[in-house]
């Protein structure tokens, strides 16, 4: 009998991309729409595995109830495993993960997002969409020899820095863990943060969300920064204190924000709520501003990604059938 995964929260681009790969595999794939929680864990029933994503929910009775299922596997296709209950987990279930999808899909959205806010484009083509072809107020300014200062420099920022030197930027870098051959090859400077804010143009962040990093942009970093800065984040929502970032939008502090990624998403993003009324003040005032571009956790969202996604996913389940070693497992 061939070994069954059911895949929970997926979307129509889930399945074209798990379909495509599983003709390599041949395992048995049932996909469901919802995402699995409490109430229908028991669509696990008569499974080997279950694949989930980011706004899945692993608790301890979800996990319970697979266990009982006779569940083994618990395969998620992202990186982040703040959604499963892991020690709940050890008492049974195996996790794994795709480590890395894509960090040139995240760099390279981060570049679009700055060069968008920067020369206002979703403006201009609102504007010439509704006949108005003015240039009022879609003046941007050269990226050549302006400075980005790049807090966490692992796999998506150092692609990203290397973009950006290729527009004749300075780079300002901020890590717990600096790369100083790195450094040297792309000629950029590692400094404190306090300078990295004094000092740049556009700050970006690609530091994981930790204890340490939670709520790092604050009304007090903020204070330190240049006036008019513009502020990128493709990385956590909670790296922001999002009503800090609004006075600093309102008192003109800070110039624009790019938004991939927002505290509290999960309420909202990669579902079609248009025909709701926001009720999040605080995501409705962000995207009342029109320096402002939020988007729905998308940069990671590119053919590659998607098909490294479903191979890395797969190829997870296949180790683990044939007992070879789990090179992303996940333990607690
Ligand atoms: P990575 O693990 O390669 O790099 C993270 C870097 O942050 C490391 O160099 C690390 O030393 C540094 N770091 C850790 N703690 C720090 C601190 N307190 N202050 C400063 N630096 C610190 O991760 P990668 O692949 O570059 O991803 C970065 C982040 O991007 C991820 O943590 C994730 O939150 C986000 N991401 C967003 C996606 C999206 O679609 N918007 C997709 C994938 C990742």
């Amino acid at each position: 009998m061939a070994y069954t995964i059911a895949f929970f929260g997926t979307k129509p681009y889930d399945e074209s991309s798990f379909n495509d790969k599983n003709k390599e595999f041949g395992f048995e794939i049932r996909y469901y729409k919802g995402h699995l929680n409490k109430n229908n864990v028991l669509l696990t029933q008569g499974v080997d595995a279950v694949c989930i994503f980011v706004n899945d929910v692993a608790d301890a009775e979800v996990i319970r109830v697979m266990a009982a299922n006779g569940v083994k596997l618990l395969a998620l296709r992202c990186a982040g495993f703040n959604n499963v209950d892991l020690n709940a987990a050890a008492a049974g279930i195996t996790v794994v993960r795709v480590p890395a999808y894509s960090p040139y899909a995240v760099a390279e959205y981060t570049v679009a997002l700055m060069l968008s806010l920067n020369r206002k484009i979703p403006r201009a083509s609102w504007r010439t969409k509704d006949g108005n072809f003015s240039l009022h107020g879609l003046m941007g300014f050269d990226m050549h020899g302006k400075t980005a200062g790049i807090i966490g420099t692992g796999k998506i920022a150092k692609i990203l820095i290397h973009i950006l030197k290729g527009f004749g930027m300075n780079v300002l870098a901020y890590d717990l863990y600096p790369d100083y051959n790195f450094a040297r090859q792309e000629q950029i400077v590692y400094t404190s943060l306090d300078e990295l804010y004094h000092n740049s143009d556009i700050i970006s962040l690609h530091c994981p969300l930790t204890e340490e990093t939670k709520y790092l942009i604050n009304d007090y970093s903020i204070s330190k920064m240049k006036d008019g800065v513009m502020i990128i984040n493709t990385g956590r929502g909670q790296l922001i204190h999002t009503n800090a970032l609004i006075e600093g939008l309102k008192n003109k502090k800070i110039g624009s924000a790019g938004l991939d990624v927002y505290e509290e998403e999960s309420e909202y993003f990669y579902e079609d709520q248009s025909d709701r009324i926001i009720d999040d003040d605080v995501l409705a005032r962000l995207l009342s501003f029109n320096n402002v571009i939020v988007t729905s956790h998308q940069a990671f969202f590119t053919h590659e990604a998607m098909e490294n996604i479903a191979a890395t996913t797969l190829q997870n389940i296949k180790d683990f059938i044939n007992h070879k070693p789990l090179l992303n497992e996940v333990k607690k």
